[in-house]
């Protein structure tokens, strides 16, 4: 790749395009791969990591991406970072997108923008004032297949749209003190979900009817959460959207999606480890999907930080935004307020908790 300087700007490959200096909140599970898949790209510098807990993961990132362990001061007062990539623990995204909004900073977010509902509206109203580029990361709509239904239904090939089933079950439960602090299985999990069903729809949400409970692994329901929920979604419209969640899958990791259109049906099922069935005389064995997301959607994640870079070299928006994390969580408060009062919520752009 020739890089020229021109004009002030790195020029990558006369491609019009510029180089773009990013800094990495998070060097956790998915800081690591997002810091990763940015740095594969040929137009982006990872200088920056930034992670106040010493580990051997942030000192490996950092090594392997010959990036730099810097403090959040750091970055904001460093004129050349374009980007930062917000994947630190969820209670530290709310001042992270402050702060990147007010320096003028494209954002990469993960979700869920904040854990209470009336951080994560006066957060979304910042950003979308201040004007500047934010994916929120709900990468399952960077997914080859997602994508694939969403769009074969908004062409109008399968005909028309009349429910969506999905089912997502976490291969096992996750410990204590991660439940402790995820907000609870619909904002921390289920929030996928929940924007999958806008993104699938093409349309807003307008009542929400859950039951959940804990039925798995009495640690979750010890710490306040459940563990098992099915939800029903219908659309303004009036479609149906029927969701099972599960912090548990025996078999590993369940992500499957059903839309029942009036001339196909298509299905997203799970990816196994491995495409080979095995047979013999006692029958046939299938291998087990891909254990977890960070294997399930690797390509998923790379399309998404491509996208955003790609954003911010002049292409199109990213597939979601902060709106969209602001409506996913609108439906999760909705769901927990329905699982509590045991009756549907009817919710709008004006509903809260
Ligand atoms: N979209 C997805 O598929 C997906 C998957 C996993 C996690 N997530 C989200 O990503 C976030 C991180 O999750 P994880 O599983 O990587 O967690 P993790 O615990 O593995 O990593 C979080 C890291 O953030 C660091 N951190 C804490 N405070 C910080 C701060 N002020 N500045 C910078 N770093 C800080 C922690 O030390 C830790 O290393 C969560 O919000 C989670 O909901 C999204």
């Amino acid at each position: 790749m020739i890089t020229e300087l021109m004009n002030g700007f790195d020029v990558v490959g006369g491609s019009g395009r510029t180089m773009k200096n990013l800094a990495v909140f998070g060097a956790g599970r998915i800081g690591g791969v997002h810091a990763r898949n940015a740095a594969e790209l040929p137009d982006v510098n990872v200088r920056y990591i930034v992670d106040p807990v010493e580990s051997d993961a942030r000192a490996t990132l950092a090594r392997a991406l010959d990036a730099q362990i810097v403090s959040t001061e750091a970055v904001f007062a460093d004129g050349s970072i374009d980007g930062v990539v917000i994947a630190s623990s969820t209670d530290t995204h709310a001042d992270l997108l402050l702060t990147a909004a007010k320096a003028g900073l494209a954002i990469f977010c993960e979700k869920p923008v904040s854990l209470d509902f009336h951080t994560t509206e006066k957060v979304a109203k910042v950003v979308e004032a201040s004007g500047v580029p934010c994916l929120l990361a709900f990468q399952r709509r960077y997914d080859p297949d997602f994508r694939f239904v969403r769009e074969r239904i908004a062409s109008g090939e399968a005909g028309d749209l009349e429910h969506v089933v999905m089912h997502t079950r976490d291969p096992a439960p996750p410990p204590r003190s991660y439940i402790e602090r995820s907000g609870g299985m619909f904002r921390d999990q289920a929030i996928h979900d929940f924007d999958m069903a806008r993104y699938i729809l093409g349309e807003e949400i307008a009542t929400v009817y859950a039951v959940g409970d804990c039925m798995i692994d009495p640690e979750i329901g010890a710490a306040g959460d459940i563990d098992t929920a099915m939800v029903t979604l219908i659309s303004v419209s009036g479609r149906f959207v029927q969701m099972v969640n599960c912090r548990r899958g025996p078999f590993g990791y369940d992500q499957r999606l059903e839309a029942l259109c009036s001339r196909e049906v298509l299905y997203v099922e799970n990816r196994p480890q491995r495409g080979v069935t095995i047979g013999d005389g006692t029958g046939f064995r299938a291998s087990p999907p891909m254990n977890y997301f960070i294997e399930r959607f690797s390509t998923a994640y790379r399309a998404e930080m491509a996208g955003f870079i790609d954003h911010l070299n002049g292409g199109p928006p990213p597939l979601a935004g902060i709106r969209d994390g602001l409506e996913a969580q609108r439906i999760a408060e909705a769901a927990l307020l329905s699982v509590k009062s045991g009756q549907p919520v009817n919710i709008g752009a004006d509903w809260r908790p």
